[in-house]
């Protein structure tokens, strides 16, 4: 088995983020989503692995992730020229995947317990392809799939108004050689896209095997701010807590958080599950449940819950809590004392402020 990440794509939907960085490299609880693509891949058992990226975000995933070795893994790197869909990514990985069966994980999608399981399904079976579906209780906008008698599937339909079931399909797909004979098959989208729905539909439709493996634990697609602080809180849940740096006598620290080393807490109070980056400094704060701050921030005078503060931010002497956030690198939230008193900002295209 190979393993194949789609790391490339816009992100239009985390825009402005995405203007200077990739989606896939926000993190949750301080690594980032690809991080935990790839180790659970490498986990599985897998140790070949390719990663798509594009050409705008290519250089910083390659500076990041490297040649896998501190994953144990080899990986080998594919640039797509232009979104053109997840079918498109499949097609021009195929001199990597070579006659090999694989396992293709999106890289912003983030699913609980590892793929382990159901690797090792997909090995022992004859199946030409094995999709990873969930049970959602709203997925009219998910791809859904429609299971025959066998258990096999169907039919597959992106984004239907009125679901024939409530299995969404999740962003890690199994595929033997035979994919690579849909991806040539099939025609681009409305959104001049080669789908990935279509493609398994033309295995389908053409008599291959195609089963579902059904996901029972959580899974996370995190396109957006909200689906990111929702990946966020679920994988802080299931953090081990450390206290590695310092936390001072004034301050009230609980069993859920995890303060890395070089960090400090100085009288402040910290709610877990929580994690306080290395080098970042909590100083007359609060800091609610649900928050990861990254490594060399500073927080003073401030109130922060269930958000995500990436690295190099300094929030200090702001008067209302700062509530399901999402904040980028090196920025800088503060008050000026100076009258007349106004809100003087610099924000970036595509900035979201909700102001009091
Ligand atoms: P999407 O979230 O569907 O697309 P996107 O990343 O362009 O985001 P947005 O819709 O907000 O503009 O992509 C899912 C994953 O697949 C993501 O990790 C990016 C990756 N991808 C590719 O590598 N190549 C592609 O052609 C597309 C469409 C996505």
């Amino acid at each position: 088995m190979k393993g194949l990440v789609l790391s490339g794509g816009k992100g239009t939907r985390l825009r402005p983020l995405t203007f200077t960085s990739a989606k896939q490299l926000i993190p949750l609880a301080n690594k980032p989503v690809l991080f935990r693509v790839i180790e659970a891949i490498a986990e599985a058992g897998v140790t070949e692995i390719g990663v798509v990226i594009a050409p705008e975000t290519g250089e910083e995933i390659k500076q990041n992730v490297g040649d896998g070795s501190r994953w144990g893994v080899k990986i080998t790197y594919i640039v797509q020229d232009a979104p053109r869909g997840l079918a498109h990514a499949v097609k021009i990985s195929r001199d990597f995947i070579g006659d090999d069966r694989f396992v293709m994980f999106l890289g912003d999608n983030c699913l609980q317990g590892g793929i382990h399981t159901l690797i090792q399904q997909y090995a022992q079976s004859d199946y030409n392809a094995q999709i990873v579906l969930k049970r959602v209780p709203d997925p009219r906008s998910y791809g859904v799939a429609v299971l025959g008698e066998a258990g096999q599937i169907v039919r597959l339909i992106e984004k239907p108004k009125d679901p024939p079931s409530d299995l969404a399909l999740v962003g890690v797909y199994m595929f033997d050689h035979n994919i690579f004979t849909a991806v040539e098959n099939i025609q681009p989208s409305w959104r001049n896209e080669l789908e990935i729905t279509d493609a398994i539909q033309w295995l389908v439709s053409n008599g291959y095997r195609v089963y579902p493996y059904i996901h029972e634990g959580w899974w996370v697609d995190t396109g957006k701010r909200e689906d990111m602080l929702e990946a966020n809180a679920l994988v802080l849940e299931e953090m081990t807590p450390r206290i590695e740096g310092e936390v001072d006598a004034a301050s009230e620290v609980d069993s859920r958080v995890t303060v890395e080393a070089g960090a400090q807490v100085i009288n402040s109070v910290v709610r877990g599950p929580t994690i306080i980056g290395h080098n970042t400094r909590i100083v007359n704060s609060y800091i609610g449940p649900f928050t990861s701050i990254d490594h060399d921030c500073v927080i003073e005078n401030a109130e922060i819950e269930r958000s995500i503060i990436l690295e190099h931010c300094v929030i200090r002497d702001i008067p209302a809590r700062i509530h399901d956030s999402l904040i980028g690198r090196r920025v800088q939230i503060t008050r000026t004392p100076r009258k007349p008193q106004s809100y003087r900002l610099l924000l970036g295209d595509y900035s979201q402020v909700g102001l009091l």
